[in-house]
């Protein structure tokens, strides 16, 4: 189906500012042309627009959450509005609190469709906060808890249903950072983890495997890719990098596998930075990697 870019220019969940650049860095890098190049349909519909970020501490442990709330709703609405005109929405972040948003408007579709939804959270962070137990009051480390109900009514009721999804609607792949409270809190709500030591152990193909395993006919599949996923020496541009993360190789096989279960129906792209980006290298990187998960391979096809 045609793909329709949503850009949402925004830092306001985060505690590095930059992120805000992220759509403008993936189109210079080509997102555009790279996806025509593909043979799909691509309408670019430029940014939403929402509050400016008012770089205040955080308040009762949420840093900027009107704001939050608001990019959020404007989030909502469009990916909302793709799915209802039959379009394959790609988020371009902006931070990932945007991901609650995104992928709520996506539960909402599935739900009025009666499709399975399974999400996807490529990621070097769990992003399983709440104000209780976040480090930092930044929101872009709280989406996934607060679409699984739990975080504030702002935030938990942005779509029509509360909670969202449930915790085995989500995958997460390339974890290798989570806040202590946090563990306790994944691990209550069995989140379903492939962190970087059990990718060491069984390798990303296997990892992979077991990750897609029961996708069928009927599954919508959504994809929230944190560029923060990647490892930093190939990925610098982002505001809260991690060591260790997949290599170039590893990341082409995800998207590759991602691809080949021709279900993605729609993609988040965020935490891309291009203030701590070395000339824009990570948003070609990024792009190289769309490519793929959108079915480019060495061999087959175009
Ligand atoms: N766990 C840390 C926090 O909650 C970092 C979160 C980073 N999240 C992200 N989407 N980059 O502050
Ligand atoms: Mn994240
Ligand atoms: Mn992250
Ligand atoms: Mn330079």
């Amino acid at each position: 189906s045609m793909i329709r870019l949503i850009g949402a220019p925004t830092d306001i969940g985060a505690g590095h500012r930059g992120a805000s650049m992220g759509p403008e860095a993936l189109r210079v890098a080509g997102i555009v042309e790279a996806l025509r190049d593909r043979g799909m349909a691509v309408e670019d519909l430029g940014n939403l627009s929402g509050p400016m970020n008012p770089w205040k501490p955080p308040v009762n442990g949420y840093r900027h959450l009107p704001q939050v709330v608001e990019w959020n709703r404007a989030v909502y609405n469009a990916v909302r509005e793709a799915l209802g005109e039959a379009r394959l929405p790609v988020l371009l972040g902006g931070d990932h609190c945007l991901g609650l948003g995104s992928i709520a408007a996506v539960a909402d579709h599935c739900r009025l469709h009666g499709k399975k939804l399974l999400i996807l959270w490529l990621d070097a962070h769990a992003d399983f906060n709440t104000n209780q137990i976040t480090p930092s009051g930044n929101v872009h480390g709280m989406p996934v808890a607060c679409l699984c109900g739990i975080g504030p009514p702002e935030l938990t009721q942005i779509g029509d249903h509360c909670p969202a999804i449930q915790p085995e609607q989500i995958r997460q792949i390339g974890i290798r950072s989570v806040d202590a409270g946090e563990k306790r809190l994944v691990h209550e709500m069995k989140l379903d983890i492939y962190d970087m030591r059990y990718i060491d152990e069984i390798g990303i193909k296997r990892a992979m495997e077991e990750a897609l395993s029961d996708l069928d006919d009927n599954t919508h599949l959504h994809v929230s890719f944190d560029v923060d996923f990647l490892d930093p020496e190939i990925a610098p541009g982002v505001g809260t990098t991690v060591p260790g993360g997949p290599n170039y190789r590893e990341a082409q096989l995800v998207m590759e596998m991602i691809a080949d279960t021709n279900r993605m129906a729609s993609l988040d792209i965020v935490e891309l930075n291009p203030a701590y980006d070395d000339h824009n290298r990570t948003a070609r990187l990024a792009v190289d990697l769309v490519e793929s998960l959108f079915g480019k391979s060495t061999l087959m096809r175009l």
